[in-house]
């Protein structure tokens, strides 16, 4: 079958890729809004990401999205990068224009957009904010609360060292403590986040006492499998107001189909039906 000229191609990279749910959110997005396009999974390995990067610029491809476990080395091959990239490390979505790279990272502004979507009252200036974890996903979130006007993060982590280097990179604002200290440091908290994969199906539970938690206090996880991981339902039980991971993989996907497509999408029911499907 030949295609049109205008035909915009789009697509996931990563290894393995069985798993990402990116394909069927761009695809309906493509199918909601009448799109001549496509977006697909495409398999690279790291030993070929070289390779796999110069034949999707040979291909016309419009740009990617990036995920485990490219995300640090595609950041490194991007000719420009964006101030969200460029803070959080890593790359999620990549343009590709003339042959040239630039590199985004939409990670932030899907945990921030969710939160907002969901709670209308929503306020992060000043906020006190205990952040579990410190991996990739927490790089993105501590950004995106910081950029919100946060007062202060916490970060507890299994590894310490792993929290003092991410707080180590917004002094005065962000600082490190013992993974045994997290149900202690509740007790100021108007958000705790968990971005650690525990609660996940198949994984260990996030074992946390969330009794000295404020009543207001809003808990979000990034966990979206189930959707109500028992840290929501933890929470929700107390009176506690939660926001499930689901709708930042959306919103992130949000401002990158944007750029490839021309057309900044919304999240409906029907797409987050089909996710949980
Ligand atoms: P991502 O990029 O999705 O954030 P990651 O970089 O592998 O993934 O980070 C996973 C986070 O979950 C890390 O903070 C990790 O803690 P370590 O820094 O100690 O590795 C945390 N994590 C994973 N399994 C955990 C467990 N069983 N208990 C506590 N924390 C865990």
């Amino acid at each position: 079958m030949t295609r049109s000229p205008d035909f915009i191609r789009a697509g996931v990279i990563g290894h393995p890729l069985r798993h990402s749910k990116s394909p069927l959110i761009h695809s309906h997005w493509i199918a909601q809004y009448g799109l001549n396009g496509s977006y697909e999974a495409v398999d690279i390995a790291p030993d070929n990401l070289q390779d796999g990067i110069t034949r999707l610029i040979e291909d016309g491809c419009a740009g990617f999205n990036v995920t485990i476990p490219h995300k640090q080395s595609i950041f490194a091959m991007c000719d420009t990068l964006d101030d969200a990239a460029r803070a959080i490390g890593a790359v999620n979505t990549v343009v590709i224009k003339d042959g040239k790279l630039s590199g985004h990272n939409t990670d932030a502004f899907g945990f921030i957009e969710n939160l907002r979507q969901e709670i209308s009252d929503i306020r992060f200036e000043e906020a006190t904010c205990v952040v579990l974890g410190a991996g990739g996903a927490a790089r993105a979130i501590v950004y995106g609360l910081l950029q919100q006007g946060a007062g202060k993060i916490i970060i507890a982590n299994r590894t310490k060292q792993n929290a003092d280097d991410l707080a180590a990179h917004y002094p005065e604002k962000a600082f490190a403590e013992d993974w045994k200290a997290r149900h202690d440091i509740l007790s100021d908290a108007d958000f705790l986040i968990n971005t650690t994969s525990l609660g996940m199906e198949g994984k260990d539970f996030l074992d946390i006492d969330l009794t000295r938690l404020k009543r207001d206090a809003i808990v979000s996880d990034i966990v979206y499998v189930p959707s109500v991981t028992p840290l929501l339902a933890q929470a929700a039980a107390q009176g506690n107001r939660t926001v499930s991971g689901l709708g930042m993989l959306l919103h992130q996907a949000r401002p990158a189909f944007e750029k490839w497509f021309g057309v900044l999408p919304d999240v409906n029911d029907a797409l987050k039906e089909k996710l949980q499907a």
